[in-house]
């Protein structure tokens, strides 16, 4: 049973929390324009960068002042979240409503580490790298044709099936890279709703079709219906074509053939069916939403291939070792998160976008809500008392400029600021002149136009200049003043997103530390689960209906009434 650790410190307690709430008072009472905080200070921009491998940061359109850095970073540590990094960086089980280590970041660590990181017992480090070593091996055959189908067909599709963290990051980094896709395509399937996998099966040979059931827990209800329909349409397939016997006699050949697993669970693997010698396993330690950097990524080796896959660790692993060793003052990833806090519980601004400037990016904020919102959206401190302060980011994005012709309009001149993280690159996969302009510059050009017009407006005499009635003068000014962080990677690859989502793990991080909360638990999925369990029988069954509140019992009353 895990036991109750000590309370965390009651962070707005903190002489640095007032210090922080007197400082935020003068602020406002002195106003805060960015234009005279950059026309006082020559050297903002240069004190507000920073470089890690891969990618350029530019904080200093944020509303900070020195003085601001300088009193979050206090708090920053009035918190113990150095201590807790380097608990998390040793393995030891910082999740203790499930008392479970968090050990992600060994996920990534290089083969000479072995031996040095005793996990629950274990050499993780060694361990880990058995998995990789399996993975490389199994999806160099698959790529190679060595790897065939039951007809001896060789595979020219993978389809993922997982939900949450065995499927956001995959799919996230598989759109990502798609520019350099060198295997077999792959689809991923996700919803319960079975329109997903309808559609995903759609024109696919099962002959050159592999599927990769990734659960960690090999017990959720969406990944083993899906995993189940899968199985199904395989084999009705493969014996409508005549591929396999009717009677049933290929059946375990053919699922052998054609499905792997991911997952913690190689008992429930078994029984579904799978061949244990085909299960890619992973640890307690590596949280869901933590996970795609483990086996929980296959799909992407199988598309991608080993060296792709190891840029990815490398990558993840360069920003590890500086969050770990860059001193606070200097450390993005720190000064971020602390930033995050700023505007969250001081100036208690409601939402946080992510908007990429890449359109392969495109479903980057889908795989950071989850990390942020699974991790910190919580009520309870890691002692089960309350939090004592606001928690719980919420994450939202599109990639630009198609963000611009939608919601922007809300972020420059809607009464809820949203403080926006900007993420560009310098070179373009797909660069291309089109009478005579370089298109990826004209796109750099507006996520260079969007943060500057967010952070300097447009003020009243400006508009009036451009010739504009007085009376929609207000209606066309830009008060500024609207926060953004810019990231500036150079080239979007393996390497660089690895060091971007760990940016985001360890931000994730930061904050759950300072509110005193356990990032690493999701006991707020389960009511919802457990309710599904109940209520689906009442979709059909009277007693089960008579059992419903009020309104439940209403909506299945008009499902009876409309079903077809
Ligand atoms: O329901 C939430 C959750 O438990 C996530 O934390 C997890 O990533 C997802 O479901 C999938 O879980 P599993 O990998 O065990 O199927």
């Amino acid at each position: 049973m895990p036991t109750q650790p000590a309370a965390p410190v009651d962070i707005t307690a903190t002489p640095a929390w007032k210090a922080l709430s007197k400082h935020y008072a003068e602020l406002q009472d002195q106003g805060i324009s960015l234009k005279d905080w950059f026309a006082a200070d020559p050297d903002r921009v240069a004190k507000l960068s920073f470089d890690t491998s891969d990618l350029h940061f530019d904080l200093s359109k944020n509303l900070v002042t020195d003085k601001t850095v300088e009193l979050l970073l206090d708090l920053c540590r009035a918190a113990g979240v150095e201590e807790r990094r380097d608990a998390m960086f040793a393995g030891e089980h910082i999740n203790p409503t499930e008392d479970r280590a968090v050990f992600h970041t060994g996920l990534r660590r290089p083969a000479d580490e072995k031996g040095k990181f005793i996990v629950d017992g274990a050499d993780a480090v060694a361990d880990v790298h058995e998995v990789l070593d399996k993975m490389y091996a199994f999806a160099e055959r698959v790529r190679s044709g060595e790897w065939k189908g039951v007809t001896g067909k060789k595979i020219e599709n993978v389809v993922s099936i997982g939900i949450g963290g065995s499927d956001l990051g995959p799919v996230m980094i598989y759109e990502a890279l798609k520019a350099n896709i060198s295997g077999p395509a792959c689809r991923f399937v996700s919803n319960i709703d079975p329109n997903d996998i309808a559609e995903k099966v759609k024109g696919l040979d099962p002959e050159t079709t592999l599927m990769i059931v990734v659960s960690k827990t090999f017990t959720t209800l969406e990944t083993i219906t899906n995993a189940k329909m899968a199985r199904w349409w395989l084999l009705d397939e493969l014996r409508k074509a005549g591929a396999i016997a009717a009677d049933g006699s290929q059946d375990a050949d053919a699922i052998a053939k054609h499905f792997v697993a991911v997952s913690t669970n190689l008992e429930l693997v078994a029984d579904f069916g799978i061949d244990p010698v085909n299960a890619f396993g992973f640890w307690s330690w590596v949280g869901g939403r933590y996970s795609v950097d483990s086996a929980v990524g296959l799909a992407l080796i199988l598309a991608y291939g080993k060296e792709t896959f190891q840029q990815l660790l490398a990558g993840f692993h360069a920003m590890d070792v500086y969050f770990q060793d860059t001193p606070l003052e200097e450390n993005v990833i720190a000064i971020m998160a602390m930033i995050n806090i700023w505007y969250n519980n001081f100036f208690e601004f409601e939402t946080h976008a992510v908007l990429p400037y890449n359109q392969y990016l495109h479903r980057f904020a889908a795989y950071l809500q989850q990390l942020t919102m699974e991790s910190n959206g919580k009520s309870v401190r890691w002692d089960g008392s309350p939090v004592t302060c606001g928690t719980g980011e919420i994450f939202w994005g599109e990639p630009g400029t198609n963000g611009q012709h939608a919601f922007y309009q809300l972020i420059h001149q809607g009464t809820k600021p949203v403080p926006a993280d900007f993420i560009a690159f310098v070179n373009s996969a797909n660069p291309i002149q089109c009478d005579g302009q370089d298109v990826h510059e004209l796109f750099l050009g507006n996520f260079l136009a969007q943060t500057k017009a967010l952070a300097f407006g447009k003020t009243a005499d400006e508009v009036r200049a451009e010739g504009t009635e007085e009376w929609i003068v207000p209606a066309r000014c830009f008060e500024g003043n609207r926060p953004t962080t810019s990231i500036f990677g150079k080239d979007l690859n393996a390497y660089s997103l690895g060091e971007l989502i760990a940016l985001y793990e360890h931000i994730t991080f930061v904050e759950g530390v300072v509110w005193g909360i356990d990032s690493f638990d999701q006991w707020g999925v389960e009511l919802g689960k457990q309710l599904a369990k109940q209520i689906t029988p009442a979709l059909h069954d009277d007693e089960a209906l008579a059992a419903q509140d009020a309104s439940t019992k209403a909506l299945i009353e008009f499902y009876r009434a409309n079903r077809k």
